[in-house]
């Protein structure tokens, strides 16, 4: 990738780290988020122009607390310091900070004091008090700077925080104990902004035209006159891909769209009308409806569920690219929190809750070398980039989709009639929302599952004994927790009734009310 003015986060294992990340591209300087630890020649091969230290559960006086490498102060390059990234930047310099037990967490009003600094730029102004003016930040610490370094002085303060914000105006080190990166700190983005811009004096070239243009030249060049073949599966990260690479290469690729019958209602023929027809695209559309189902025959564990699904799209995949002839390179739309997530992976001793499936997601052993021009770019980033070549926003906007499918939304027993039995009361449950509005502003995921289990009902003067559905719809920012969504009664009503009127086999409707944790999103 041709080189852009970069920002380094160094990672101290806040929650909000991605979150600094994507605030800084949202200025549009393009920002690199490694591990502390990461050795100086690597992240000095990115030739950075500045330095922001994340914040973190430890304290600088714990035991083998995360430390500030050496080369990030002999690089002479400015720092902003946040939370603990502020503590050790005071700690390492000479200052004091205060050890505590309580944690102040929460909105906190912020009294600006030099109101001429750079980091404050154009910040608009909120509330007036006798003391000046009143800016909402977001704290979340428990210990905190006492004493400044020599050479820094404070910039603002808060009840709580006398050094809310200071800098070493000489040396370009800034620190900021509240947390300029979540949507709390009202303005934090121009904190945030003004930091890469005024004081690293990044430019603005991180921008949706220049990744285009950028990645078509990198693709051709890797590519040459090979081909390359990806896997489609209608998630939002592989159309991207698909679309990007076929401007750069245009016949050059073939597409691989695997229909295994579990998918939602008009998806399937949706990819095909999209990419083959709207795009123009080779696309090879195999249907291995029967090949799935008899491959789930009698499977109603959820982790086997999931285990051979992704194993059969290994080997149709395969199968079918073999068929091709000669294929150099495979594509996949992995994204850079895919690459954060594997990097982190094998540090922690995590349990399994879910074995997670994409498809595209491919064994080390396929002998191709891969293309994965999407690997930079969060996803909204790929949404963005997605409009500007010109996907439809029905592609753009999709809920997340799990790789499994409908075959871990339809509990107990897979069979065809049961499957459409789910399909049916999806579309009616989605319809209603998309009508009422609720697809995108009421919440970011919802479906229906269709559960094991018959219940007795009455349907004119006879008895009924059919199985029940399911609803589950969740509000949600990043799917790591959730809350069911507080959908108005009558749109539930609505969706009930038609349910159970219009999908023969389903006598019975009920609502999801869990969040998560402790509850997940999906049911298997
Ligand atoms: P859970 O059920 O773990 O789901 O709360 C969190 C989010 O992940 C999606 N999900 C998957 N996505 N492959 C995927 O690509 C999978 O195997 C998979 N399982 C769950 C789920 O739909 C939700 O958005």
């Amino acid at each position: 990738m041709k080189s852009h003015d970069t920002i380094i986060i160094l990672d101290y294992g806040a929650q909000y780290s991605q979150l600094i990340a994507r605030r800084v591209r949202e200025a549009n300087v393009y920002s690199h988020l490694v591990s502390w630890s990461t050795p100086a020649a690597e992240v000095l091969a990115h030739n950075p122009k500045g330095f922001i230290l994340s914040g973190g559960p430890n304290s600088v006086y714990d035991d083998g607390a995360p430390t500030l490498p050496d080369y990030v102060l002999k690089s002479g390059l400015p720092i902003l310091g946040i939370c603990y990234g502020m503590q050790l930047l005071a700690h390492r310099l000479g200052g004091k900070v205060s050890y505590s037990q309580h944690r102040e967490y929460g909105p906190a009003a912020l009294l600006v004091d030099q109101v001429d600094d750079p980091l404050f730029r154009g910040w608009e102004i909120e509330g007036q008090s006798a003391r000046g003016n009143l800016q909402q930040v977001w704290m979340s610490h428990g210990d905190k700077v006492e004493a400044l370094p020599d050479g820094f002085r404070p910039l603002a303060h808060s009840d709580n925080s006398p050094f809310a914000a200071a800098a070493d105006v000489a040396r370009n080190y800034y620190a900021v104990q509240f947390h300029p990166e979540v949507v709390h700190t009202t303005q934090g983005s121009r904190l945030l902004s003004n930091f890469v811009h005024h004081i690293c004096g990044c430019g603005a070239d991180w921008t949706p035209v220049n990744f285009i243009e950028e990645q078509v030249t990198a693709i051709r060049e890797q590519v040459g006159n090979g081909r390359v073949v990806l896997g489609l599966s209608g998630g939002v990260d592989s159309a991207v891909a698909a679309a990007l690479i076929h401007r750069a290469i245009g016949e050059q690729l073939t597409c691989i769209f695997v229909d295994h019958g579990l998918l939602r209602q008009g998806e399937a023929a949706q990819v095909v009308e999209t990419f083959q027809r709207e795009q123009g695209m080779n696309l090879i559309a195999i249907n291995a409806v029967e090949e799935y189902l008899d491959a789930l025959d009698g499977v109603t564990d959820p982790e086997q569920k999931r285990r051979l699904i992704g194993e059969k799209f290994v080997r149709i995949f395969e199968r079918e690219a073999n068929k091709l002839g000669q294929i150099d390179f495979l594509a996949q739309g992995t994204i850079y929190p895919d690459v954060i997530e594997s990097a982190g992976k094998g540090k922690k001793d995590a349990h399994v809750i879910k074995t997670h499936h994409n498809v595209g997601g491919l064994p080390d052993d396929m002998d191709f070398e891969l293309v994965e021009p999407l690997r930079e770019l969060f996803k909204d980033e790929v949404r963005t980039i997605g409009t500007a070549l010109g996907l439809p926003d029905s592609i753009i906007w999709r809920q997340p989709f799990p790789g499994p499918g409908l075959a871990i939304r339809c509990l107990g027993q897979i069979t065809w009639e049961r499957l459409e039995r789910l399909r049916q009361a999806d579309a009616i449950f989605v319809d209603e929302l998309r009508q009422a509005d609720m697809l995108r502003l009421g919440t970011q995921q919802s479906f229906a599952v269709l559960l094991p289990v018959k219940s007795v009902g009455v349907m004119g003067d006879g008895r009924t004994y059919q199985e029940v559905i399911a609803l589950r719809a969740v509000t949600t920012e990043d799917f790591m927790t959730a809350d069911w969504a507080r959908l108005p009664y009558d749109l539930l009503a609505k969706v009930s009734r038609r349910i159970v009127n219009e999908v023969a086999g389903v006598n019975r409707v009920v609502l999801d009310i869990t969040s998560k944790p402790p509850g997940t999103i999906e049911w298997e």
